[in-house]
């Protein structure tokens, strides 16, 4: 008989050639569950998605109760949808009076082109600007910002006047001018390998484009829904974005994004030409309930309060000769080793081991650490006891 992984290999699109293979029958809160029987201890929470864990029980119900109402039934922005519009409000609730406005998506990448589209109409401007080692997502807009060249290069001509600043350096604030419609950032960045911006520039960015009248698009589509240990990262900063990006951790396990304006910025897309942004599945009433129920789920069980103490105690507990070094923000964490290699050779032990982590886009030397926020303090200290031992059985 065929298997899986044939069947995966054979008629599945790859993307490169050392996937990770590895074979899922059921997840459930912070563990996965091969095929042969294998546990693992899901340290990256599918990317920055599973912030409340694997199939949490109320997303399920909120799943549940949707489909026995309706799915998919209208294009987006026609009809009055329950779960649509109380999602839309819940978010707004989480945020700043000024972001009052919710266009809803199908994913992270897509939100990102909503904003940068929005971002070019409401100021009449062209420019867009990002910043080296930023990722936004793969499809042309969104690449078009992406602060990679390596990434880049074999996809041009991408969109034109896109200029790329250094990240976390105030001297290149000055190339936002009044001709630059945006400048899109990760509130925190992440593919880059957690690196946190000082509070200061961060200011001064906020100042800058009010100064020149440019956008601020902060995306947070790996740091929202209390990745950070505050709802969104940027309440750590004391500025408020003009445009907000989200995706990943918001639908719960289900796909999902959004980009969150001010009503008067938004409204752009309603004129010259109608309908200026559109979507079919655009906020799928199933993932919003799955969505709302998230972010009650991080409300009621208070999972914010929690995750400074958990990263802590990672810090606390991930000692070890080949660590160079912890960066974090939160539970978005990156730990350094020597090289790509080292860390490569940890990460595939500690998968047979039990313990599932991974490295980042741009950042290929640091362990990516980003458990669902529902890790408990037992969970945290056997995970790193098996990184430790891995790292021992792996280097010495
Ligand atoms: C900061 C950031 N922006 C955008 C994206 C793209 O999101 P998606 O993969 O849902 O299209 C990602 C995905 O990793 C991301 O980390």
């Amino acid at each position: 008989m065929v298997s899986l992984r044939q069947l995966f290999l054979k008629h599945q699109a790859q993307t490169s050639d050392f996937p990770l293979m590895i074979e899922v029958e059921k997840a459930e809160g912070l563990y996965m569950y091969g095929s042969d029987g294998h546990r693992y201890l899901d340290l990256i929470s599918g990317i920055g998605v599973s912030n409340v864990g694997h199939r949490h029980p109320r997303v399920l119900r909120a799943i549940h109760d949707q489909l026995d109402k309706y799915m998919h039934l209208m294009v987006y922005g026609e009809f009055v949808q329950g779960p649509q519009a109380q999602l839309a409000h819940a978010l707004c609730s989480t945020l700043p009076e000024r972001l009052n406005n919710v266009y809803l998506l199908n994913s992270g990448t897509e939100a990102v082109e909503g904003a940068l589209k929005l971002a070019k109409r409401y100021t009449g401007r062209t420019e867009l600007i990002s910043c080296r080692n930023a990722y936004h997502g793969s499809t042309q807009g969104a690449l078009s910002v992406n602060g990679s060249e390596s990434f880049k290069n074999a996809f041009r001509p991408l969109l034109p006047d896109v200029r790329i600043i250094r990240h976390n350096a105030v001297e290149d604030l000055e190339q936002i001018t009044n001709r630059t419609a945006a400048i899109i950032l990760e509130t925190v960045q992440g593919e880059a390998g957690v690196r946190i911006p000082n509070k200061s520039y961060m200011q001064q960015l906020r100042q800058r484009c009010t100064e020149v009248g440019a956008l601020l698009i902060l995306d947070e589509i790996q740091t929202g829904f209390g990745r950070t240990g505050t709802f969104w990262a940027f309440e750590q900063f004391g500025i408020e974005p003009d445009i907000l990006l989200c995706a990943k951790g918001m639908g719960g396990g289900m796909p999902i994004g959004a980009f969150i304006a001010p009503q008067e910025i938004m409204a752009v897309f309603k004129n010259d030409p109608i309908l200026g942004h559109l979507t079919t599945f655009g906020g799928h009433p199933v993932s919003c309930a799955a969505s709302l129920a998230t972010l009650q789920t991080i409300r009621e069980e208070n999972l914010l309060e929690g995750v400074e103490r958990k990263a802590n105690l990672f810090r606390q507990l991930l000692v070890h000769p080949r660590i160079i070094g912890i960066r974090n923000c939160g539970l978005m964490m990156a730990a350094e080793f020597e090289s790509f290699e080292v860390l490569k050779a940890v990460i595939d032990r500690a998968i047979l081991n039990g313990v599932l982590t991974d490295w980042f886009l741009f950042c290929d030397n640091s362990m990516r650490i980003a458990p669902p926020l529902t890790i408990t303090e037992e969970q945290i200290q056997e995970a790193c006891t098996i990184l430790l031992n891995t790292i021992d059985e792996v280097l010495d």
